[in-house]
This record gives C-alpha cells, structure tokens and sequence, in this order.
C-alpha cells in the first residue's frame, strides 16, 4: 500500500509494536476488498498489515481519540482512501450505525499505546516524572490530576477499589488526600509508595495509576457500551477480534460474547476462541507490553431482516 513519508509527524508509527499481529490476521481474514473498522487504530501497525491484503483502503475507517495517533494515521492513510475519525469509539460506533455501515472486519486492540507510557508529558508513567494527565483525548477536560486534588475520599477509595483492585484503596485515599496538592507522577507514586514496603514485583503505586486510568478515559464505560454496537456494525460473516489488557476488560468482554452466542438469546455471534488467546514467550520476549494481551474473536452468523432471522453457515 502507498505511504507518504512520515518524517514530519511527531511521533514516529515505529513507535508502537503490533500486538498479536499474526493472530489478529489469522481471526480476521482479511481478503480482497472487504471492509476494516479498527476502533482503536493508533499508529496504524494492525491497520497497514490488514490493508496490505484486503488493498481497500477506501472501505478502511480508522478510529483514535488520540491526537497524536491520529496525526500519524492521517499522514499513512488518508491519502489512499481511509476515513479516519478522531474521537472515542463509543461516539464513533454511534455514528457508523446511524449512517447504516457495517464491515466485514472489526478491530479493537485496546488500551494504551507505548507512546502514551513513554512520552513523559501524558503523564501515564509511573516512572516518567510528569503532570498527573493521563487524557488520552487532551480535548476533554477531566484529567488525573482533577480526581486526586478535588474527588472526596470516599470516592477515591471505591475507583481505587474497584478499577485498580487494589486491597489497600482505603489507606491510599486516606494519603492521597492528606497530601494535597498533589501535581506529579513521581509525588503520587512517593505517595502510595510506603503503603506496600518491601520488594514486589509491581510498582506499589501501579494498580492506583491503574485505576486513575480507567476513570479519566472512561475506559470501562466506553467498551460496556461500544460492544452492544457492534454486531449491528458487523457485515452478515463479518468478524470482530478484541484485544484487552486487564482482567476488568476481559471480563466484559468475555460476557458480551457468551450473551451473543447463547441460545435463547437473539444469537447473532459464534465465538471463535473458547478461551482467550495469549501472545506466544517469543513475542513476550520481543515486546513485554505484549504480555497481559488476551485476544477474543467472534463471527457474525446470523443477520435480522424485518423481523425475519436469516442463519448464515460460516466457518
Ligand atoms: C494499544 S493501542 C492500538 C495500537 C494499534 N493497534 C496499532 O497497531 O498501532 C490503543 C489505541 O487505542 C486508543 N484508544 C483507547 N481507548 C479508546 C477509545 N475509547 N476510543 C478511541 N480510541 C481509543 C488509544 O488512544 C491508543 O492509540
């Protein structure tokens, strides 16, 4: 597929290694002219490997809420044809349906890309000293450093509980909030750090940055109700591969599925992973970020038509 020259975009699509890139190929089958919607196309590394085989850019939409994901997107894509949609997936699958689209293959490699963790200024690392941000999208206004100054303690208490799973949540809001105000990564972690002395193999701080996250970018609400959007987004045969990174994700995803697929229920998807694929010890070893990667993958086997349900055989 025809690239233009990226050296005048910020950062580089080098940057982000493909999750899983063999396996999302061999679950979403990518054949000549079929449609792609990736809802979370970041640095295009997914999106190239599956155009390069469909070669129909035109029938590609490609959706960020990043800015900087999207500027890079627009400088690979656009020109040969793909739409490309900055804005969160939820908004964007709203549109797609209310425009009456639907795809042959649907994408959602979830989550952070490694620029968000190593470009100290978006503040997602615990390691990188840096303003508490964590927007993914830097047009909305709530950001890491509003929860942790301004969010009652009982509040923090349960996002901290609930989204970072963390058993010492109480002890943690309780600090966060006698340390006010607290502007960095570093004061956070600093923070927290003493509520779990001793040497562990995460961070002390990891399942707070963790939950803080989820909350900012909404990442729970956001796929919750993505996923009921998608099978009216998925072509008759269509195939929809989701790619997430912690347990809270999967859990949702794995229920979506196995409601979908169940009799009784208005079955319109077959799942196509019993249970979740992981990425093989290679992979881990080349990329860590890989590593808490789970892939699900559905097809689409059955489509309504005025009330009528039409079974299609696929395999
Ligand atoms: C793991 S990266 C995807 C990388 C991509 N598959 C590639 O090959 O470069 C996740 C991307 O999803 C985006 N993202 C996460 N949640 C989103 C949401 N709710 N709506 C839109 N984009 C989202 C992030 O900004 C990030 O660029």
């Amino acid at each position: 597929m025809p690239k233009k020259n990226q050296t005048d975009t910020k950062v580089s699509s080098t940057k982000h290694i493909p999750v899983m890139k063999a396996e999302v190929l061999d679950y979403i089958r990518p054949k000549l002219g079929q449609s792609y919607l990736d809802l979370t196309a970041g640095y295009g590394g997914h999106a190239e490997a599956v155009l390069n085989l469909t070669n129909s850019p035109n029938k590609a939409v490609l959706v960020d809420r990043d800015d900087q994901a999207v500027a890079v997107l627009k400088d690979r894509f656009a020109e040969v044809g793909a739409k490309i949609i900055h804005q969160d997936f939820l908004k964007a699958t709203q549109y797609l349906t209310s425009e009456g689209m639907h795809f042959d293959m649907i994408l959602a490699d979830l989550g952070l890309s490694s620029p968000h963790l190593e470009e100290a200024d978006r503040g997602f690392s615990i390691k990188k000293p840096a303003v508490l941000d964590m927007r993914m999208d830097r047009r909305q206004e709530l950001t890491a450093q509003v929860i942790v100054n301004t969010w009652p303690e009982e509040k923090l208490a349960t996002i901290i509980r609930d989204y970072g799973q963390e058993p010492k949540a109480r002890r943690i809001a309780q600090r966060i909030v006698r340390n006010r105000p607290i502007d960095t990564t570093d004061k956070l972690a600093a923070i927290i750090s003493p509520i779990w002395p001793g040497r562990s193999k995460i961070h002390p701080a990891s399942r707070t940055f963790q939950a803080l996250r989820i909350v900012v970018n909404d990442e729970i609400g956001q796929l919750e109700q993505t996923l009921q959007q998608l099978p009216d987004l998925m072509a008759p045969g269509g195939r929809l591969v989701i790619i997430s990174f912690h347990s809270l994700e999967d859990r949702l995803v794995k229920r979506f599925i196995s409601e979908q697929s169940s009799e009784g229920y208005d079955t319109q998807l077959r799942a196509l992973t019993k249970k979740p694929l992981t990425p093989s010890r290679n992979e881990i070893v080349f990329n860590p970020r890989a590593r808490s990667a789970k892939l699900r993958a559905v097809v689409k086997i059955k489509t309504k038509k005025k009330g009528l349900s039409v079974k299609l055989n696929v395999y």
